[in-house]
Order: structure tokens, then sequence, then C-alpha cells
């Protein structure tokens, strides 16, 4: 689906899938747990999701003679970071805006995890106190004509390189990357589950697995906790993304599933259940999620099989998209693990 399409390799190859023995057999065993580890995906800063992402569109940051990648995030945001660490990889500056998206008060929450992380990578970081919002940021804008009047040729990467023209490309690749590997495993995943915030995630995965019907087996679970903006953004991701490609069939709401009962309290803050969820998947497999975005999917899987959401017999992949570095800013609230 993607062959017309340049892309820039930041990432390792195909990830790798792994049964969830352990996590299977604790939600009593009737729907197989899978996980494709996404977070295990490059050498680049511990990698993740984005960097799928990215590879569809350094090629065009190339291409436009910048010399400033400019992107956006929350303090913790793990988009950044990778956007920091693509920069360094491809010899450009890198400029980001820090907002003030969750309402979280750990002492060192700007100093550790990746903040720190791109700060070492030599992002030019800048800390603005504005609430959380996926959609387009003036702070962002700023810093874009802060760079061109500086006498810098910034690209604009917007929050989890979304809303790009490229931004659903690199989970198409997911979905064909899965395909291939069902060919070795011998089976084909039932449902595939995924946190969504930005979008272009569970966009780009609706697209591919649309391919040969399983649109409406993408499972997402919101972590925005502003579902409303994060289903309508999938959607018209997707639609983008479909057209893209050529995809010989439509995209419409029907096919955005997400689940909204475990983003609470609030964006990038856990709840006890959220917590719960991070231990036990933890404790059981050695698979380590962050409070922001997979504890939350996390949990979300875990509910859903233990509800019979999935049928008896379901083989479920999870997609384990990252961002465990942001762990480090809740030091508190695991002090006692
Ligand atoms: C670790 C992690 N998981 C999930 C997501 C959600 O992906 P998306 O923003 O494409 O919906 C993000 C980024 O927002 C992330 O960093």
């Amino acid at each position: 689906m993607l062959e017309k399409f340049e892309r820039y390799p930041l990432t390792f190859g195909p990830t790798p899938i792994e049964k969830l023995d352990s996590l299977t057999e604790h939600l009593g065993g009737a729907v197989e747990l899978y996980a494709k580890r996404e977070d295990c995906n490059s050498g680049l800063a511990f990698g993740g999701n984005k960097l799928r992402k990215l590879e569809y569109i350094v090629p065009d940051a190339i291409a436009s003679g910048a010399d400033t990648l400019v992107s956006i995030g929350g303090v913790q945001s793990n988009h950044t970071r990778l956007v920091a660490a693509t920069a360094a990889k491809i010899g450009m500056k890198c400029r980001l805006v820090q907002e003030s998206w969750v309402p979280h008060e750990d002492a060192v929450y700007d100093r550790v995890g990746n903040i720190l992380l791109s700060r070492v990578m030599g992002a030019d970081v800048e800390l603005v106190d504005k609430g959380f919002d996926i959609g387009i940021r003036e702070s962002w804008e700023n810093a874009l004509q802060d760079v061109k009047d500086k006498g810098g040729k910034p690209y604009a990467i917007p929050a989890g390189a979304s809303v790009h023209k490229y931004g659903g490309l690199g989970f198409v690749g997911f979905a064909e990357e899965v395909r291939t590997q069902e060919e070795d495993l011998g089976f084909k995943f039932d449902y595939i589950v995924v946190c969504t915030v930005t979008g272009s995630t569970h966009a780009g995965m609706l697209v591919g697995f649309a391919k040969d019907g399983r649109e409406q087996n993408v499972i997402g679970i919101d972590a925005s906790c502003t579902p409303k903006q994060t289903k309508a953004q999938v959607l018209d991701i997707a639609q983008k993304t479909a057209e893209l490609v050529e995809l010989d069939k439509e995209i419409t709401e029907d096919d955005v599933i997400l689940h909204e009962d475990y983003a609470y309290p609030v964006y990038g803050v856990p709840s006890e259940e959220t917590k719960e969820a991070i231990r036990t998947c933890a404790r059981l497999e050695g698979m380590m999620t962050d409070p922001v975005y997979e504890g939350k999917s996390m949990q979300g899987m875990m509910d859903l099989v233990q509800k019979g959401y999935f049928p008896k017999g379901s083989k479920v992949l999870y997609a384990h998209l990252g961002g465990v570095p942001a762990i480090n800013g809740y030091g508190y609230t695991f002090r006692n693990g």
C-alpha cells in the first residue's frame, strides 16, 4: 500500500510479536493476548510509535530544505523526544514547545524522562504554560515564526505527528507488517488494541487493516479524555490517508471504535485502576507501560477481556506504542511500587 512513498529508515525493521502467557492466564485464558513491541523499535532514544510516522515525514522535511524541525507536546511528550532524536540523526536543529498539558506536580516533572532526553540531544526546549489540546496551537505557530525571524528554515511537525499529510502512513505500514507476520505465525489476529490520543496511529491502522476487512477490529482506547475531538481527528486522518494510499473503500464514522472509559480522571493523570494495570503487567510479564498512554490502554484491554467483550478463543494483539520514559516523572506516584 505504501510503495509509492519515500521512507527514511529510523527503526530496526519489523517489530517482534510476543505472546503474553502469564497475562493471558491471569485473565482466565479464554482470550489469547499478544504484544507487538513498538516500544523496542529503534536505537533512537528508546524508540516508540512516533518513529514509524516520522519515517514518512523526514523525506519531505529534507526535500523542503529545512534546517530545523519544530514540534509541540506536553512537558513529558514522547513525540517531542523522538523529534529531537530524529533531528539529531538527520543533522537538523530542533525546536520544541512543551506545554503544561498535565495537571501533575511531581517535583522533578520537567527535569526527568522525555524532556531530559530531548535536552541532552540538543533540542531547544521552551516551556509554555498552556493546557491540553490536540489541535493546532498558537505557541507552536509562534515557535515556527521565531525560527524564521532568526534566519532559520523551520519544518513544521504537529503534535503527535498526526495532522500532517503523511502522518497516517507509518501505521498503514504496521498493518502490512502484521499481515506478513501472520503468515509466519499461521493465524490472524481477531482484534488489535491501540491507545489513541492525537489519532494518526489509530487512523493509519484503520486504513491498513481495511485492506483485509478488519477496520472494525481495531479497538482504540482513548487516553486523551477529550474523546469527541480525538474520534473526529482519527476519522479525518483515516479518510485523508485512505485517499493518499488509494484505498478502494471508504472509511466511515462507524469504523472508528474508541472506548472512552479509561482516560479518567484526565489526560496524563493515572487513575488507581491504571496504576494497578501498570503493576499487573510489569509483575506478570516484566513489560513496562506508562501512566499517560499505554497504562490506560493496558487497563482498557484487561477490563474488556474480563467483561467478555472479546469472544472466547479470540487472539488479541496489544500494540505497545512505547512511552515508558515518562514514568520517571511519576516517581512519587510509584514510590511504593
Ligand atoms: C506511548 C504513546 N502511546 C500512544 C500514543 C497515542 O498515539 P496517537 O497520538 O497517534 O493517537 C502516544 C502519542 O500520543 C504515545 O506517545
